[in-house]
């Protein structure tokens, strides 16, 4: 495990934090691995049901580390840490929440878009500086920034590299909530662990449908329908609708 990942679990929630302040959170390859590993060891382990991403000191994270972009030979990319990162982000089957708690930029940023909450401290900004160092952005952005916010607004955002506040992230819909600083970490473990109460099924099961790509509409009904019809018959969704029936019997 990499020094500047640190994790932490308790009451089925892993939480995982970026912790290398003084360079503002800046991804190594190290780093990467590490969060690789945590979240195959989350994916595999039944007593974890959700997983909490934040950053150490005032910072989520300021993206790819620049100087391992120039170290690092990235020829055949998917078989290095950050191409395995992205691939295990990407399919990661259970809820990933992220708090973000000052800069994120780059990939600080990318990696939100593979969160299913996200909620930020009103000194949170974010920027998507790819243009402005030459490159393209990466992690399925290009599509999924256009599929969370908008076309136009993910043109703004990746063509200009500017940084944008809280309160516009907010607005375009990039995040979920804003609250003081102070009250993040509480915000984030609350969410978490009403997520992690439900049943593991049926969150599982509907975060696989919410990021599937588009389909036509008459084949993804028929997927939910599967769907519906097998967690019906398990006994979790049947003991919780019992429940029911029977307060209202006996009340
Ligand atoms: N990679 C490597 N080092 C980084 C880094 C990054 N992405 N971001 C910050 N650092 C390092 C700085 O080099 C500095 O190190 P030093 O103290 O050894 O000189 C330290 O973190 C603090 O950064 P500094 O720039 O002094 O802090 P700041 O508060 O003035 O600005 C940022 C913070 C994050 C806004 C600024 O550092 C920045 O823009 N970083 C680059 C972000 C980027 O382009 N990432 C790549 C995205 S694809």
């Amino acid at each position: 495990m990499s020094e500047f990942i640190r994790t932490e679990s308790s009451e089925s929630v892993l939480q995982l934090r970026i912790d290398r302040p003084d360079k503002k959170n800046a991804l190594t390859a190290d780093m990467y691995a590490a969060i690789t590993r945590a979240l195959n060891g989350a994916e595999a382990d039944p007593a974890i049901r959700v997983v909490t991403i934040t950053g150490g000191g005032d910072c989520f994270s300021s993206g790819n580390d620049i100087a391992d972009f120039l170290r690092q030979d990235l020829t055949d990319i998917e078989a290095t840490p950050v191409g395995r990162f992205l691939s295990v982000l990407a399919g990661f089957r259970k809820p990933l929440l992220a708090g973000v708690n000052g800069v994120a930029i780059g990939i600080g940023v990318t990696l939100l878009l593979h969160c299913d909450l996200v909620y930020a401290a009103d000194t949170a900004t974010f920027q998507l500086p790819f243009t402005n160092l030459g490159v393209v952005p990466e992690a399925g952005s290009t599509q999924l920034l256009a599929q969370r916010i908008g076309q136009l607004r993910a043109s703004e955002l990746m063509l200009s590299g500017e940084r944008i506040g809280a309160a516009r992230a907010l607005e375009i819909g990039l995040i979920n909530q804003i609250v003081p600083a102070t009250e993040l970490a509480t915000l984030l473990a609350t969410r978490a662990s009403t997520l992690a109460a439900k049943p593991a099924a049926s969150i599982t099961a509907t975060k696989a449908l919410l990021r599937r790509q588009p389909e036509a509409l008459g084949a993804r009904i028929v997927l939910e329908n599967a769907e519906f019809v097998r967690l019906l018959q398990l006994p979790e969704a049947r003991a919780i609708m019992q429940a029911f029936l029977d307060r209202r019997r006996s009340g």
